[in-house]
């Protein structure tokens, strides 16, 4: 998709794609995710004819350690390429202040979309209660 744009946006903004991707069904308090407040959080929201389609939220605890959380794009605008557009846009934040390792807890069903982005399985697969199973995935980006 060519038309559209990405900028950093609030932590609550984030809610309007995590609730019916992330946590349809379930209160609106469950797309509160820990940290979302922290000074070095960062979050990405993808737009599309002036509407908030896509999110991404990037967290940044330690030097050179990244964790990418609540990767969402709104159900009707998948695979068009608004996913992989917050993943680059995320990378090149990470870059800007000086690199590191980019990981995430992936939904098994995601995980096709971070291998073309370059991430790799670093675990066992894993449960999330009540989301189903997971894998760590990982990449360094400098
Ligand atoms: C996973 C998700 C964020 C991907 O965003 P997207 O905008 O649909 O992805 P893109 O269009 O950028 O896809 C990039 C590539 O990955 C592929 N891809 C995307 N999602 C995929 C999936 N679930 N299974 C297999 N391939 C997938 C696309 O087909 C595309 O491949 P191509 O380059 O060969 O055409 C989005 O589908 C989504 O929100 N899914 C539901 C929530 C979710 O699972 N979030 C991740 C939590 S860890």
């Amino acid at each position: 998709m060519s038309e559209g744009f990405i900028k950093e946006i609030s932590a609550r903004e984030t809610w309007l794609v995590r609730h019916p991707v992330l946590r349809a069904g379930r209160p609106l308090e469950d797309c509160v995710f820990p940290h979302d407040e922290d000074q070095s959080t960062a979050h990405f929201g993808a737009f599309h004819q002036g509407h908030l389609v896509g999110v991404v939220t990037l967290l940044h605890p330690t030097e050179h350690q990244f964790q990418l959380r609540g990767m969402a794009v709104l159900t009707d605008l998948q695979k068009l390429n608004i996913g992989s557009r917050l993943v680059n846009h995320l990378e090149a934040r990470v870059n800007s202040i000086g690199g590191g390792r980019i990981w995430m807890n992936a939904r098994a069903l995601a995980v096709p979309f971070y291998l073309k982005l370059g991430y790799h399985i670093c675990s066992e697969v894993f449960e999330v209660p009540g989301i189903g199973p997971h894998y760590v995935m990982e990449k360094t980006v400098s």
